[in-house]
């Protein structure tokens, strides 16, 4: 019998996650479709019980559900328990088991694309929020030399650190942060500052980049933002969030159905997509 997949948020309708599963379930031969289901925040548990009812193979979780299924699972993987964001359940046998494959699936697509080790790296992570989290706590669990966080608010930075590792991590305001920006080799911008329909801001000053370092933005919309074009004008090699949406999905793909998909391909289709 057919595979029931899908995601779960709210909204939902403009997710690219359709696009990437059925295509991957395809190529692979393997009988399964991926369904989006749009999702009221009071229905959430009513949600995850019908993913049992109905015998649902696995869900994607989305914004803002992330943290609101965790009390709703049989097992929350630790990780993701940590970052206290869920946004893939595989369902085994009747046992939902949530996973978080973002701040992986970041951390997976900035090695790939940029082919770069963060072994011994300095990075600044600019924002505090759901994103910065899974992110800050993926690479946490690399070799990087330092993980520093920069915040609007520097009071959410300094409590991401608190959780994290004081020891490797500083926090700083966004101004602090740009006077000391040719310290870091990655700098990775994870607020909405300089997405659509506001592409002329932009989160933090380029002014003292240093050549040759990374500059990576977790928006893909529009997949050339302002920053990453004045990055790039300053000499930075850049990446765009199509890595993380993408390696992300490919990541949930694996733990549903045990095959890794064609990520190229999953890439080529997204990218057609926001064109
Ligand atoms: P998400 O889950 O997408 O990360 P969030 O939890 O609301 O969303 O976090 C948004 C991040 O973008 C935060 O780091 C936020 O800074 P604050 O913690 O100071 O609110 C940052 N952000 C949003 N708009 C911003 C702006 N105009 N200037 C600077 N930072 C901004």
């Amino acid at each position: 019998m057919e595979k029931v997949y899908g995601l779960i948020g709210f909204p939902v309708e403009h997710s690219l996650s359709p696009l990437m599963h059925n295509d991957a379930f395809v190529r692979l031969g393997i009988p399964a479709r991926y369904h989006l289901f749009s999702v009221e925040p009071e229905q959430v548990g009513a949600a995850i019980a019908g993913v049992r009812a109905l015998g649902i193979a696995g869900v994607n979780v989305t914004i803002p559900h992330k943290p609101a299924v965790i009390p709703f699972l049989d097992e929350v993987d630790e990780q993701a328990r940590r970052i206290g964001a869920v946004n893939t359940i595989v369902n085994d046998n009747g046992r939902l088991v949530g996973y978080n494959t973002d701040g992986p699936g970041y951390v997976k697509a900035l090695e790939e694309e940029m082919d770069v080790s963060l072994d011994d790296r300095r990075i600044l992570v600019i924002g505090a929020g759901g994103g910065a989290r899974g992110i800050y706590f993926s690479l946490l669990s690399t070799a990087a030399e330092r993980i520093d966080i920069a915040n609007r608010t520097v009071e959410k930075a300094e409590r991401l650190v608190r959780e994290g590792d004081a020891r490797r991590s500083a926090y700083f305001s966004l101004a602090e942060a740009e006077k000391r920006l040719a310290e870091y080799d990655i700098i990775i911008n994870t607020t909405s500052v300089g997405m659509h329909p506001h592409v002329e801001a932009q989160p933090l000053s380029l002014e003292r980049l240093r050549p040759g370092g990374i500059v990576s933005d977790i928006i893909y919309n529009p997949m050339e933002t302002k920053w990453l074009n004045e990055a790039k004008a300053r000499g930075a090699r850049v990446q765009n969030g199509v890595g993380m949406l993408v390696y992300q999905g490919a990541l949930a793909f694996e733990k549903w159905t045990g095959q890794w998909p064609d990520v190229n391909r999953m890439k080529q289709l997204v990218i057609e997509a926001l064109r």
